[in-house]
């Protein structure tokens, strides 16, 4: 496995972390290269669990590098406590952890920005988590924002700095009325974290370039969803990164065709956290079911995160958008009560279906999900690690969702634990 990239296909949280963490046994180097704290991959390692934003989940192996590229915008004062928590709890991260100095830095005045923002919108509210990730990349997009390189040179973050603040304080004071931020406290602030994060500084498209040319054994790790893509997802409700596997190539300066296979990960149904649309949503009871049984609460926010059936309309076009050529399924054990299971195959809109995902927002927002229904298996399955284990209605769950989205079946979790994982072709 060269270059493995892992990819969410619904809207985020699918299990990435999970997967990522079981593949990471067998890789020397694993990298992130979209989003920021927006993140939250929760991982069950040897009965510990950690919650990681920024960190690949590659650190929770000794002597694995992890490389956060330049397409990851970062809150250093997170990014510094998250390093400090890895270390409290034994987890080396000095030496290992590699941060490019192309990556732009999410700035106090980007989390108040998003706040005024947020509180401003009524119906078209995003219900974002609140990282100030969005304004971070509009900076970055407009030129406007502070890389991790311009700390090292301290006239130029100042005068960086006080250019943008002059104006992010116009903003935050007279059309959000909000407090600003004071330029001197900031530059003080980020002086200080300037001193801690300098050693982790490295042009890492070299790191990758490196790595890949001595044949090294690389994991992308993508965070949130195809469904989140900015270019791709339900927008206006999205992230503001691409998700999607060009995001890759992006974020961490590689070419394409260095990239070897890609994994997509889906949830054995379907969950969405924020404002937008979900086809297949439960709003009664089996939504609860879903919800209660999976934990299905943010790892970044708390916040409760809407569940629903499995969609193949969504998973069809993430396997499409990134060229998937492995499906990882998580959490069917979470499905195990379920007497009757359905799976969306297309969205019914004004007398018309649908088998591709409709661009716009309107159809999506209003269709009819269209469902086949599958008996369920009424059994234990979490713990299995053998397919053949799994019983036989499980297993016609998993095959047809392998049908219909068009993808071969490597991995499955049956569980939160490393071992609670069954592998049908070796990645
Ligand atoms: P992981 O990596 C699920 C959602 C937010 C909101 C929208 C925009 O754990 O899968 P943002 O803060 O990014 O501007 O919010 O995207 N969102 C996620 N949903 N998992 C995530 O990450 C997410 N990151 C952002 O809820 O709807
Ligand atoms: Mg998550």
């Amino acid at each position: 496995m060269p270059v493995v990239a892992v990819i969410g296909t619904q809207w985020g949280d699918e299990g990435k972390g999970k997967i990522v963490d079981f593949l990471s046994e067998g890789a020397d180097l694993v990298a992130r290269y979209q989003g920021g704290t927006n993140a939250g991959h929760t991982i069950l390692a040897d009965g510990k669990l950690f919650i990681l934003h920024l960190i690949p989940s590659g650190i929770l192996w000794p002597g694995k590098s992890c490389v956060i590229g330049n397409g990851v915008v970062i809150d250093l004062p997170e990014l510094l406590k998250e390093i400090e928590n890895l270390e409290q709890r034994g987890i080396e991260v000095n030496k290992r952890l590699l941060i490019s100095k192309r990556a732009p830095l999410v700035m106090p005045y980007h989390k108040e920005i998003e706040k005024g923002s947020e509180q401003s919108k009524k119906a078209l509210k995003v219900g974002t988590t609140g990282r100030g990730i969005g304004p971070a990349y509009a900076d970055k997009i407009a030129r406007d924002g502070i890389l991790m390189a311009d700390l090292l040179d301290e006239a130029l973050f100042r005068e960086k700095l006080d250019q943008i603040l002059a104006e992010k304080n116009f903003l935050l004071r007279e059309y959000y009325h909000l407090e600003g931020c004071d330029p001197e406290v900031v530059f003080t602030d980020y002086l200080a974290y300037r001193e801690k994060i300098e050693p982790y500084l490295v042009d890492t498209t070299q790191v990758m370039k490196e790595a890949i040319l001595q044949g090294k054994k690389i994991l992308i790790e993508g965070a949130q969803g195809t469904m989140l893509d900015i270019d791709h997802g339900t927008y206006p409700f999205v992230t503001s990164s691409n998700t999607t596997i060009g995001g890759a190539c992006a974020g961490l300066g590689i070419p394409p065709s260095k990239i070897d296979r890609v994994v997509g990960v889906a949830k054995a149904y379907t969950t969405r956290v924020g404002e937008g649309p979900l086809p297949t949503e439960l709003t009664g009871a089996m939504g609860e079911e879903l919800r209660e049984r999976g934990g299905e609460y943010g790892a970044t926010t708390g916040r409760a995160r809407r569940c629903g059936w499995f969609d193949t309309v969504v998973v069809r076009h993430a396997a499409w958008l990134n060229g998937l050529n492995d499906l990882a399924v998580t959490k069917l054990d979470i499905l195990d009560h379920s007497k009757t299971l359905y799976i969306c195959t297309g969205y019914e809109y004004r007398g018309k279906i649908f088998h591709e995902m409709p661009c716009e927002y309107e159809v999506l927002a209003n269709c009819k999900p269209v469902y086949i229904e599958m008996d369920g298996w009424l059994k234990k399955t979490e713990g299995i690690t053998s397919y053949q284990d799994l019983p036989e209605k499980a297993r016609e769950y998993l095959m047809k969702i392998s049908e219909l989205v068009e993808v071969e079946l490597a991995l499955i979790s049956t569980g939160q634990d490393r071992a609670h994982t069954i592998v049908l072709k070796e990645l």
